[in-house]
């Protein structure tokens, strides 16, 4: 009787000696260990990035279809060209009021972006102007420029031949605030009052595109 149990457990022990012997022999350093209730950490949905086979290139990253929006992104209709420029300068008016607010913001936006070239006042003779950096930078008070909010708008937007695009480091609303300020700088270069006082003494004031915006509307010129 004793000699059987002895067998048994014998061969129990073999068992389990054979069995974790062909365990650690199957564990592989190089891969991750088993997984229990792998769902817990692999998602169910498709991973940004990831490769999957149903995906055109396998790619789960795929170029939105074209005329795609990014969110908060209010397109913009006008083309980059000189005919663009010029149907910009007749028509397209600022969203948003002029306000003490917006033109100080638009003020020092301007000192950051602009007036290495353009001068803090605007006259085209910032200090890349002056060491000659750059050349053919206007006065915003130079009459064949015809600057209105509009125009100065789309450069800020698209750029213009030596002056780069500022779409990258400004918003709509930000552009449309330093198109308020040179459009400041413009009035005061010529002598005219600004865009507040304009407004405020209820005058369309024709050079500077902005009409009295007295009843506090967001209709802004004509
Ligand atoms: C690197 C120098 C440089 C900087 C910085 C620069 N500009 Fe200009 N800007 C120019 C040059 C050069 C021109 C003339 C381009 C031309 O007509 O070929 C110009 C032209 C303009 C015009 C005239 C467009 C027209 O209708 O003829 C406006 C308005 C203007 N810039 C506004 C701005 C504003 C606003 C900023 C800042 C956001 C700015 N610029 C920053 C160099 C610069």
């Amino acid at each position: 009787m004793s000699k059987t149990i002895n067998m048994k457990k014998l061969i129990n022990i073999v068992i389990a000696i054979v069995a974790s012997v062909s365990l650690v022999s199957c564990f592989n350093n190089s891969k991750p260990n088993y997984q229990y209730f792998p769902n817990m950490y692999k998602p169910v949905g498709y991973e940004t990035n990831g490769e999957y086979k149903i995906f055109p290139n396998q790619q789960e990253a795929m170029t939105p279809p074209e005329k795609t929006v990014p969110r908060g992104f209010t397109p913009y209709e006008y083309e980059n060209s000189t005919a663009g420029l010029e149907l910009a300068k007749a028509e397209l008016k600022s969203p948003y009021k002029v306000t003490e607010e917006n033109l100080a913001v638009g003020n020092q936006l301007y000192t950051i972006y602009c007036a290495v070239c353009h001068g803090d006042k605007g006259d085209g003779k910032g200090i890349l102007a002056t060491r000659e950096k750059f050349l053919g930078i206007p006065s915003y008070a130079d009459p064949g420029r015809n600057i209105v909010l509009g125009g100065i708008y789309h450069v800020e937007t698209y750029g213009l031949n030596a002056m780069g695009s500022y779409a990258s480091q400004t918003n709509e609303k930000e552009r449309w605030q330093i198109a308020m300020h040179v459009m400041d700088l413009k009035a005061a270069l010529k002598g005219e009052p600004g865009l507040l006082e304009a407004s405020k003494a209820g005058a369309s004031a024709d050079s500077t595109g902005v009409k009295a915006n007295i009843a506090g509307t967001n209709t802004v010129s004509e």
